[in-house]
């Protein structure tokens, strides 16, 4: 057996979403994204190949996983680096609660980084953000730190995640409201191409996502937490909107999602620079200066439990660890 590696990403959220597919094979998405990468949610994932093995063995948190992505990353790698034999991938997500953050972002990425390394393979971050793209789109901004951009690209090998700032100096935070739904959910995959070839407004996101990316670029650079959280907030209405107007219509938000979103909005009147996003479940996270995150967090407990509330900061790109 090849020698065991261990890699360890953390979780990113979106500002500006990704949410449509151009190749749903190559996983090319429709437009580019920009995310924030966070500290308090990682993945640690361990890979040797082994030729005892006649199938991957994929382990999550102690429990064996059927899991078709995982085995496609791990046959792309095959394919790249002649390596036969197949894979033990021993995965642990690190989520301060169990409910509903863990996220496929960070998994891949680790996976990418992890299996490259098993696989004799010393992949620069591009190449890596290339493959981790392959698992799950989100994934492929989770190889770097802080603020990152995916740009879209036509191809496999122009579609890939560029750091924009890696070591922040900036005390943004995100305070994750934990929503438990017992509605099941739709997978982002299905969600989004249900979206685009059903919902009516989808020229319209297209074209404004491309004006909201250049839009927080520039407020990012300025430091101004405002504009950055209200670009990041209307983009992501935008994008559940899309939701609704998709055929059939469906929607991420449950009761809670959308008094934790009133709430924020409340705060901000009282003079308070908060802000929110969702992604494809009911969790909001809260966008806001590490200054404010303990009144946010008070008047969230009036209607939240403390246990279900996480401030995070921003967080490192993908890396090797020993083995844990
Ligand atoms: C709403 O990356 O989970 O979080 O590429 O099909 O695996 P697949 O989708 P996934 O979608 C994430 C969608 C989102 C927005 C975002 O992270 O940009």
């Amino acid at each position: 057996r090849t020698e065991k590696y261990t890699a360890r990403a953390h979780t990113n959220i979106a500002l500006i979403k990704y949410w449509g597919k151009l190749d749903q094979d190559l996983i090319i998405p429709m437009n580019s994204s920009l995310s924030l990468t966070l500290d308090k949610f990682y993945t640690d994932t361990s890979v040797f190949f082994d030729s005892d093995l006649d199938q991957d063995s994929f382990i999550l948190d102690g429990v064996r996983q059927q899991n078709t992505k995982v085995t496609h990353v791990l046959d792309l790698l095959r394919r790249f680096s002649g390596e036969k034999r197949f894979a033990v991938v021993e995965s642990f997500n690190h989520v301060p609660s169990a409910a509903g953050l863990a996220s496929s972002a960070s998994a891949f990425a680790a996976l990418s980084l992890a299996a490259s390394k098993a696989a004799g393979l010393n992949l620069d971050r591009r190449a890596l953000s290339r493959l981790a793209r392959r698992g799950s789109g989100s994934a492929t901004r989770s190889i770097y730190g802080g603020f990152v951009e995916w740009q879209q690209g036509h191809d496999d090998a122009s579609s890939y995640a560029v750091p924009l700032e890696e070591n922040l100096g900036w005390n943004i935070c995100m305070i994750a409201v934990v929503i438990n739904a017992k509605q099941k959910k739709i997978s982002s995959r299905v969600g989004m191409q249900r979206v685009v070839s059903t919902s009516p407004y989808y020229e319209g996101w297209k074209k404004t996502a491309k004006e909201d990316l250049i839009a927080i670029k520039r407020a990012i650079k300025q430091r101004n937490l405002e504009r950055v959280g209200m670009i990041a907030e209307e983009n992501a209405l935008k994008m559940h909107a899309l939701n609704l107007s998709a055929r059939p219509h469906f929607s991420y938000f449950e009761p809670g999602s959308l008094l934790a979103m009133k709430i924020v909005e409340n705060l901000r009147s009282e003079g308070i620079s908060c802000y929110y996003t969702l992604d494809a479940g009911p969790n909001v996270k809260i966008i806001c200066a590490k200054k404010d995150t303990e009144v946010i967090l008070s008047a969230l407990e009036s209607s939240f439990s403390r246990k279900d509330l996480i401030v995070a900061g921003p967080g490192p790109g993908a890396e090797l660890i020993d083995n844990p």
